[in-house]
Parts: structure tokens; C-alpha cells; sequence
């Protein structure tokens, strides 16, 4: 078999990631309003790992209730969800993969109708629910504050915090190998972040240790139960892309926060972009981020992904031969091709490839 760098082992702490591909978090709307997972997660997460991906992480999963986007999120707040994520983690496992969980609060994002049924908030008199945030008072460029927005206090940061860490407990009994933290995208962690959203003069806003505090605690908690041996993640936005305001989160904010975070025991940051803000400058298009995760990278003795607009094998591997980033997370892609990591590994190397397609599909390939 011929060597390529993106079909390279990745080891963190003594867990053995067969290549770089991860499969991004991808939410999917598709559970009924109980958080449980249905054959839809089981197949679309199970044919990734088939498709030959190193990691597949489920979609933002909600810690609490109150965490997820809409109804219809994937939660892990009780153990009977744990236990119905069992067969999917096993069945990952089966093929050579590693399962991993995003753990999600979605902050003031909570309690809206699927994308493809608008996106808008509900309202509590249709089933809708309390949202949390730092500031309620920062949110007018949003479209106003909701009248369901609570401005967080210290004992609602740690219940969540606390949630964050029964949350992992339960993941590890599922089987999941890796635990991100989900600190991203205008999400809860990520408005504590942020100053444009974070207006608090408490302990949990102003100054940046202050500002990072939540997610400094969030991952320590996940850190306390998940075992020595095993890998945390945790997945931020480097930058808000909003660089005209004289106040928000930078790439030098985030480098900094990666450094913290390894000293409390993340080992690797998964390097996404914006999502807070209406006005964020973003360009988009290939390798958009991987600056970004390059910059995290300098920032401490930490592993870095880059996600976003990566969607060929030769540009994947060329990001891990030229140490832009230890794993490349591909999302629409492996929308568009489950086997995505299959057809990387034949198009990088032919008949040397690195990874097998399953014997059952022999007939059809090598
Ligand atoms: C359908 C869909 C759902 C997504 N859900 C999540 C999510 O649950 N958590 C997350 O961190 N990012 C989420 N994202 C962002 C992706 O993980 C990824 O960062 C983004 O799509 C850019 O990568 P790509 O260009 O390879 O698609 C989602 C993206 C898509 C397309």
C-alpha cells in the first residue's frame, strides 16, 4: 500500500485515528422532539464510516434541552439516548472508524424550526422554550431580543457546565472515542466569547480570561470524565469576521484560547469561522479557514483542523503534507459522496490505495 500523508495515522494520547478525514458535525434535524436518535442517524452516520472517513462525528448534540437548535436535535441529556447511540458507535467501530460526539448548547440559536420549515424562532405557545445568553441587552442587530431570552446567571453557567460533563460521561458509555466540545458558530460558548455578543461585568464577561471562563470550565468538567487515553476536541470559531468593530474575536483571541486549552487537556482545535453576527465578512470558497487553523496552531502545543470548502483529495492531502493541519473535517462533501474517503485513497495512490472498500462491494470497485 502506498503511504499518503492524509491516509497517515493520526495518534492522540493512545487512541489511533486510522487517517485524517473526519466527517464534520452535521445536523440533522431528523429526530422526533425526544433527542433520540432514528435509523436515519444510524444509516447516514454508519455509510460515512463505510465510505472510509477516519472520524465520524455526529451533529451538534444538546447537553440540556434548552441547547438544542430546534425540536428535532439529537440530545444526550438522558441515558436512554446514550444507549440508542450505542449501535451506531459500534457499528463506526466495526468499519475502522473512530466515533466521535459534538456536544452543543445552542445559547440564544435554541428553540427554532428546521431550516427547511424557515428557521424562525418558536414562539412558547407552540411548543418553543426560555433561550439563554450572556447579554440579552447585545442582541438588537439580531433582530432584537427575544422575549424568551434569559440572560444567563452564574447558576444557569454552571448547570450547563455540569450538563456538559454528564453529557461526556454518557457519551463514553455509548461508545464514542472523542468528545468535542462544541464552541463555534454564535452558539452559547461562543457568545461568551465574544464581546460584541458578551456584555457582562461579572466574572464571565469583559477581560478575556474572564470572557473565556465558560469554556475553560466546560472543557475542564468533560475533561474530569473522559479517560487519560482518549482525545477531547474542541471546535471554535477563529475569527467573527468582524474585523471593523473595534471589539470582537480574532484569530490572535482564539491562539491564545487553544494555549489555555491544552494546558487544561484538549488536545485538538477544530478550526471553524463566524456564525455570530448578521454583518460578518466572510469570503468563503477553498481553504477559506485553514489560515485561521494555521494561526491556532502557533498558538500552543496543540493538534489543529481545518474544515471548510475542502472538498478534494489532493487538496486534503497536501493541507496534512505541508502541516497546515493534523486532520481535515469535510462536510458538504460527504454529503454529495459518502465514500468520499474511499475515493480519496484510490485517487491519491491507484492500487496501492491505503483504504479498503468493503468486500460486500468488491464487484463494483478493485
Ligand atoms: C447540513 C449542515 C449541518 C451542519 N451542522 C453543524 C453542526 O451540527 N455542528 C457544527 O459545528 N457545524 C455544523 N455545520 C458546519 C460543518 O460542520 C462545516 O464546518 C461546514 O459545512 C464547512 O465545511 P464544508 O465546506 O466541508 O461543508 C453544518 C453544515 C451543514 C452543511
Amino acid at each position: 500500500m502506498a503511504d499518503t500523508d492524509l491516509f497517515s495515522p493520526l495518534t492522540l494520547r493512545d487512541l489511533e485515528i486510522p487517517n485524517r478525514i473526519a466527517v464534520s458535525p452535521m445536523c440533522q434535524y431528523s429526530c422526533d422532539t425526544d433527542g433520540l436518535p432514528t435509523e436515519w442517524h444510524r444509516v447516514h452516520l454508519g455509510s460515512r464510516a463505510v465510505g472510509g472517513a477516519g472520524i465520524v462525528m455526529t451533529e451538534a448534540t444538546a447537553v440540556e434541552p434548552r441547547g438544542r437548535i430546534t425540536p428535532h436535535d439529537l440530545g444526550i441529556w438522558t441515558d436512554e439516548q446514550a444507549s440508542a447511540l450505542e449501535p451506531t458507535t459500534e457499528f463506526i467501530r466495526d468499519q475502522g472508524s473512530v466515533p466521535a460526539i459534538q456536544l452543543a448548547h445552542a445559547g440564544h440559536k435554541a428553540s427554532k424550526r428546521k431550516p427547511w420549515e424557515g428557521n424562525d424562532p418558536i414562539a412558547p405557545e407552540e411548543g418553543g422554550w426560555e433561550v439563554l445568553s450572556p447579554s440579552p441587552e447585545a442582541y438588537p442587530p439580531f433582530g432584537g431580543e427575544r422575549p424568551e431570552m434569559r440572560k444567563a446567571t452564574v447558576d444557569d453557567i454552571q448547570d450547563v457546565v455540569d450538563a456538559y460533563r454528564a453529557a461526556a460521561e454518557r457519551s463514553l458509555s455509548a461508545g464514542f472515542e472523542i468528545a468535542e466540545v462544541h464552541a463555534a458558530h454564535g452558539y452559547l460558548l461562543h457568545e461568551f466569547l465574544s464581546p460584541v455578543t458578551n456584555q457582562r461585568e461579572d466574572d464571565y464577561g469583559g477581560s478575556f480570561e474572564n470572557r473565556t471562563r465558560f469554556v475553560r470550565e466546560v472543557t475542564a468538567a468533560v475533561r474530569e470524565v473522559w479517560p487519560d487515553d482518549k482525545p477531547v476536541f474542541v471546535r471554535i470559531s477563529g475569527t467573527d469576521w468582524l474585523d471593523d468593530e473595534p471589539e470582537s474575536w480574532d484569530v490572535e483571541q482564539s491562539a491564545r484560547l487553544a494555549a489555555d486549552l491544552a494546558e487544561i487537556g484538549a488536545d485538538l482545535i477544530d478550526v471553524s469561522s463566524g456564525g455570530l453576527h448578521p454583518d460578518q465578512d466572510a469570503t468563503g470558497g477553498p481553504n477559506f479557514q485553514v489560515p485561521l487553523a494555521e494561526r491556532v496552531g502557533e498558538g500552543g502545543d496543540i493538534a489543529v483542523g481545518a474544515v471548510g470548502g475542502i472538498t478534494e483529495p489532493e487538496q486534503a492531502d497536501a493541507l496534512v503534507r505541508n502541516d497546515r493541519a493534523d486532520l481535515v473535517l469535510v462536510g458538504r462533501e460527504f454529503l454529495r459522496d459518502p465514500y468520499f474517503g474511499l475515493r480519496a485513497a484510490d485517487e491519491l495512490a491507484g492500487e496501492e490505495a491505503p483504504a479498503e472498500w468493503p468486500i460486500q462491494y468488491r464487484r463494483a470497485v478493485r
